[in-house]
């Protein structure tokens, strides 16, 4: 079949299919290639993929039913291919892309599939196909919404496309606004102040949730999230909304502000403006750094990281990048907002580079709480204010010390 430009046949998980030819991709010059692509189809996107088909077949199991899935901006397909293929319990897809050459290539790859019974194709663009699907009994299961950039110019169409109880899950790849180098843009879009941060991705997030929060609460749905990670260049939240004005009022209470202070790393959370106070630094007394308003609330739930590591075990995963990033996440849910970074506090404290997982546990001997995070390869989570995890920075250099002298 001739799309007017030279394709490659690739294989991912389950799916084989048609790809643009896109050269040689080395990593140093990918980016620039996709974005010629005629149609996009990011390789490096692959884990992005992989932990949508294991959160969807988690959300399944736990709906017990059939399940009617939308993947309004599809590109290859590959995504929604996958998902018909690897999740049990998936009725029918409906896919979509604004780009004609996208769809037809699409349309090609269900067919090559074999997948035409259960999934269709739409060249119309996102917020049209959604709208479609936003009256009663033509709402989806799930969307992924995995655009270029930013998702919020569709989230109030994927809110209203939902069926109460439904899985919303959302990539955002525009990190220089969420990490703060375009302050102004964040606020535009995502309604939130960034903070230039080590903790900036977490940030990122958390106002990424922030937005869904708040356009969610309008239509009267409260969120409740799953899971959702960082990871490369991009952040993702698997979001479950349900119908009802209280429920939509209490996730607004997990709306707030982090105050950061740059001179020492003091950190506090303010769930209400009025708790933001002047801004001074209860350690040292110096102007904190203000992000939000942002999602305070958890970031992923336990159990559901849980079935999602045992239903990698049961597809005969056990190691590699995706586990580690599982196994990390379940380590972190439940602990508060925002990270240290072992590095940045030695650097304050005057001392050399000390390892995480000393930190960690001379953290737990002093009886708080403390584990690695997969947002930062040296970031530890605790409950531990900052005065602590210096004194237990400091502790772990005399104990490394007195072990150098033995
Ligand atoms: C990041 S790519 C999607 C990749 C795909 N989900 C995957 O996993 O490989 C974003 C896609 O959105 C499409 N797109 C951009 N704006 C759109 C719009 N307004 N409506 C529908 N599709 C759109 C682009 O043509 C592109 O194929
Ligand atoms: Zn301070």
């Amino acid at each position: 079949m001739g799309f007017g430009f030279a394709t490659r046949v690739v294989e991912e998980g389950s799916a084989r299919f048609l790809a643009p030819e896109i050269g040689d991709v080395s990593a140093a010059h990918i980016d620039h290639l996709l974005s010629r692509a005629p149609v996009f189809y990011n390789p490096r996107m692959k884990l992005n993929r992989d932990v949508a088909v294991l959160a969807l077949q988690v959300y399944q199991r736990r709906l017990g039913r059939r399940l009617v899935v939308c993947e309004p901006m599809c590109g290859t397909g590959v995504r929604g291919i996958r998902l018909a293929r690897e999740v049990e319990g998936v009725e029918r897809i409906v896919m979509g892309d604004l780009n004609p050459l996208a769809a037809r290539l699409a349309s090609y790859n269900v067919e090559f599939n074999a997948l035409s019974d259960r999934v269709v194709v739409r060249n119309l663009d996102v917020n049209l196909l959604l709208a479609l699907h936003s009256g009663p009994g033509r709402r989806f299961d799930y969307i992924d919404l995995d655009p270029f950039g930013s998702p919020v110019y569709y989230l109030d169409s994927a809110v209203r496309a939902l069926r109460s109880g439904g899985l919303l899950a959302v990539t955002a790849t525009d990190m220089a606004p969420l990490c703060g180098v375009h302050p102004r843009a964040c606020l535009r879009k995502y309604g939130g102040s960034p903070l230039h941060s080590e903790y900036c991705h977490e940030v990122a997030l958390r106002l990424l949730i922030g937005a869904l929060a708040s356009i969610a609460a309008r239509h009267e749905k409260a969120v409740e999230i799953a899971f959702s990670h960082s990871t490369d260049h991009y952040v993702r939240a698997y979001a479950v909304l349900e119908h009802g004005s209280q429920g939509a009022s209490r996730s607004l209470e997990e709306m707030g502000y982090i105050l950061h202070c740059p001179r020492c790393l003091n950190r506090r959370t303010a769930h209400r403006i009025r708790d933001v106070g002047d801004g001074a630094c209860d350690e040292c007394g110096g102007p904190m750094a203000v992000a939000g308003p942002l999602w305070l609330g958890p970031l992923s739930e336990a159990s559901f990281c849980e079935e999602m590591i045992e239903e990698a075990e049961r597809r005969g995963l056990r190691r590699g990048r995706l586990m580690r990033l599982l196994r990390l996440i379940r380590s972190e849910a439940g602990y508060p907002p925002t990270f240290f970074d072992v590095d940045k506090v030695a650097e304050l404290l005057g001392l050399p580079s000390l390892p995480t997982d000393g930190l960690i546990r001379v953290l737990r001997r002093g009886g708080y709480r403390a584990s690695r995070t997969h947002f930062h390869p040296r970031g530890v989570k605790t409950d531990a204010p900052v005065g602590a995890v210096k004194e237990a920075l400091r502790e772990l250099w005399s104990e490394q010390q007195e072990g150098g002298r033995r």
